[in-house]
């Protein structure tokens, strides 16, 4: 079957299966453009959009309004008139040596071995998945922001003495509401939180992710009574904080080994099970808090409350490599934050150390290589931002990704989701920081994504 792909390629790439949507580099003269050159453009070019930088701005304008002295980028946007200038044919080719067109996007039908009806229908599936996804996302900011807030306010009010279950609860609620968990985990790094607040929510929905998809591939059973009390859980595990003065949290000083202030940090998740214990929570909830430090390797200065690791149940030890994940992909004072994808690569190296290694593989089996909202970079150097976690584990490393920016990292407008599991000729060649791209604006980056 055909399929229209749209690609960048340079002059003696082109051939007559390509039409031309855009031309990307002009040499001289058209940087800045001549009056002859912009006689030229407008005579042949009529109607299409130029982009162009005139007394130090940039901007898009029609071809007909370019004056010499501008710097033309790119000419682009042609109507069908101009069908002699967009599909390859000898004379053009000829005649764009002559002009000097260097680099052009084209569209150009490639040949697929699935049938034409299955390929499209698949296509608009994973389209509409990703869709879903990217508004998931944009409905949870403020979500984050407000969970984020209140467990700020109950870690105060438990300082005083006061649960407040409640309020708890239908913050857990929110991020159990259909979608949101996934949503949240993929904000957790197009935000790089510093918020020491943050953590938990973002602790709460990874584990919810990480927990449900373990579950579904293996078959294994789930321990919990709901989705609300599973979340709940991993929600809490630090509130055993309450008990530890805020000036010891707060403080960015390491504090010496047997220190006062070391043995109160230490002793969180035993404050944290004796809370858990006077709300009545279940025993493997309690457990959850109490070893969520416990390392398999009891030796290590990491590793408290001293304990059996056979009595660290599953659901511990997997919120134990969640609390790690979600600490090194956010940003703290004294380190940048990780990329999602070079973490779980660090994570590896912990293996038979603080884990065991089936652990850490049930973990990537059910996050991905490259997370759900990683920005990585295609062989064919476009920039995209990953949307699923493919259902073979042994694809892992080609998920689907929804391309942001060509290879100059110019925005798309629609960003075409490419499918790595089929596109076999693509791959990623490197994860790249969301906030060294897009600083600040990587999550609206990302929810503005018009994916098709
Ligand atoms: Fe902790
Ligand atoms: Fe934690």
């Amino acid at each position: 079957m055909e399929k229209i792909r749209s690609r960048q390629v340079l002059l003696d790439e082109l051939d007559e299966s390509m039409t031309i949507t855009g031309y990307l580099s002009l040499q001289a003269p058209y940087s800045p453009a001549t009056d002859k050159a912009c006689q030229w453009l407008i005579l042949n070019f009529k109607g299409a959009t130029a982009s162009v930088e005139r007394a130090g701005k940039k901007g898009a304008i029609p071809v007909e309004k370019l004056q010499p002295g501008d710097v033309v980028n790119r000419i682009y946007d042609f109507p069908p008139t101009l069908a002699k200038l967009t599909k390859v044919s000898p004379a053009l080719l000829d005649n764009l040596q002559k002009r000097g067109f260097t680099k052009f996007q084209i569209e150009e039908e490639v040949h697929s071995a699935t049938s034409p009806r299955q390929l499209t229908r698949e296509h608009q599936e994973k389209v509409a998945e990703a869709s879903v996804f990217i508004e998931m996302v944009e409905a949870s900011v403020a979500t984050h922001k407000e969970a984020s807030g209140a467990v700020e306010n109950m870690l105060d009010d438990a300082r005083l003495g006061k649960i407040n279950a409640e309020q708890v609860g239908s913050y857990v609620n929110q991020i159990c509401e259909d979608g949101k968990g996934e949503a949240l985990t993929a904000m957790a790094s197009l935000q790089a939180s510093d918020q020491t607040y943050a953590h938990c929510v973002e602790v709460g929905a990874i584990f919810q992710t990480a927990y449900l998809e373990i579950c579904r591939y293996t078959g294994n059973k789930n321990i919990f009574t709901d989705l609300n009390q599973m979340t709940l859980a991993a929600f809490m595990h630090d509130f055993g904080k309450a008990k530890v003065p805020k000036e010891i949290l707060d403080s960015t000083t390491r504090f010496e080994r047997d220190s006062k202030e070391m043995n109160l940090m230490q002793s969180h998740p035993r404050f944290g099970a004796e809370l858990l214990t006077d709300m009545g929570l279940p025993n493997y909830v309690i457990n959850m808090a109490h070893y969520h430090h416990t390392k398999m390797d009891a030796g290590m200065k990491s590793s408290y409350p001293p304990a059996d690791y056979g009595d660290v149940i599953f659901e511990t030890r997997l919120l134990a490599l969640v609390d790690v994940y979600q600490a090194l992909i956010g940003k703290r004072k004294y380190k940048r934050a990780w990329t999602p994808p070079e973490t779980i690569r660090y994570l590896a190296s912990l293996s038979e150390i603080e884990f065991e290694e089936s652990l850490y593989q049930h973990f990537v089996n059910a996050l991905g290589k490259f997370p759900k909202s990683s920005l990585v970079q295609l062989s064919d150097l476009r920039t995209g931002f990953v949307m699923n976690v493919p259902e073979d584990k042994n694809l892992l490393e080609r998920p689907q990704v929804a391309v942001v920016l060509d290879k100059d990292g110019e925005h798309f407008e629609h960003s075409e989701l490419v499918d790595l599991s089929v596109e076999l000729d693509l791959r990623i060649i490197k994860e790249l920081d969301a906030q060294a791209v897009f600083g600040q604006h990587a999550l609206d980056v990302f929810c503005r994504i018009n994916v098709s």
